[in-house]
């Protein structure tokens, strides 16, 4: 029996088949859940569908309800939920899976985050660490017998990663919602974790400067050597949505290659 076997859960935002979003939903999927999935409506609708509903099938849960979800719309937040309420009744896990900042203040020259303007650090902040408490809000009617909540971070958080800025910010904020939430929530039995994963080659990875120089750094210095892959990030997101997690809320788990470990 799998480990998330007769569980429902919704994970947002898968934008292809490299999105850790897709990784998520294999393991969930095969492990035994049902999955309902959020994409951002870019432009043409039909092709952001296509280009998930695709992903979605690469990675063998093609066909799962899936829905569009701007987290920078209220109005989007809530369709979303309405249709997903309707489809699932109740779920038992949501995943996070997204962010954005404008990629020209994700640069390593000097001066960049200095220049770094309100609007982009607004932004950034909304889409990128506001919408967990959003989706969390919005999640908790759906979820009357508690649940599991994931978000996904970066070490930029805690550490300089030059070129990583203002997501670094927002992703310091994004931690922090989720352990406060972990304490607003831990009441109704809904734990709120977050994984701090290694750099992977997705689309958003590739907005931040000198990412092959962080693959590098990684391969040398990691105490185990390499690079990690995002089904290692799935891995470990069924662990915090399933059971086996049942005492675990407010933390943050690194999957870095143990990179988050070295000091030098
Ligand atoms: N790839 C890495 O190296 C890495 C490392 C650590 C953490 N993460 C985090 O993992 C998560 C997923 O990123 P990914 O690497 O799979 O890249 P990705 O580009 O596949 O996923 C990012 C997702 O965010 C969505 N998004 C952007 N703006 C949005 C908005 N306004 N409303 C709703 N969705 C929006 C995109 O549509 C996309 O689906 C992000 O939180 C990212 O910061 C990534």
């Amino acid at each position: 029996m799998g480990l998330l076997e007769g569980k429902k859960g919704l994970i947002l935002n898968i934008a292809n088949d490299r999105s850790i979003a897709a990784y998520i939903g294999d393991h969930a999927v095969k492990q035994g859940a049902s999955v309902g999935i959020g994409f951002l409506p870019m432009g043409n609708l039909e092709k952001s569908q296509r280009r998930a509903g695709k992903a979605m099938e690469e990675h063998g849960f093609g066909g799962a309800w899936m829905h569009p979800c701007d987290v920078g719309s209220d109005e989007s937040i809530a369709a979303f939920f309405a249709a997903a309420k309707e489809k699932f009744g109740t779920i038992d896990f949501l995943v996070h899976s997204l962010a954005f900042a404008d990629y020209n203040y994700l640069k390593t020259d000097e001066g960049v985050f200095t220049s770094t303007p309100r609007e982009v650090f607004r932004q950034a902040l909304d889409i990128s660490a506001y919408s967990l408490i959003a989706l969390a809000r919005a999640a908790l009617p759906m979820m009357p017998e508690g649940g599991s909540i994931v978000g996904l971070t970066y070490l930029g958080s805690e550490r300089v990663v030059p070129g990583y800025n203002i997501m670094g910010v927002a992703k310091a904020a994004l931690e922090s919602s989720a352990r406060y939430l972990a304490y607003d929530l831990g009441r109704k039995k809904v734990r709120v974790n977050t994984i701090s994963a290694g750099p992977i080659k997705t689309l958003a990875a590739s907005a931040v400067g000198e990412l092959d120089e962080m693959f590098a750094h990684m391969e040398k210095k990691a105490p185990l050597h390499r690079n990690i892959n995002a089904d290692e990030v799935g891995k470990t997101a069924v662990y915090l949505l399933s059971d086996l997690s049942s005492g675990v809320t407010g933390e943050n788990i690194y999957v870095d290659a143990g990179f988050n470990t070295v000091g030098l």
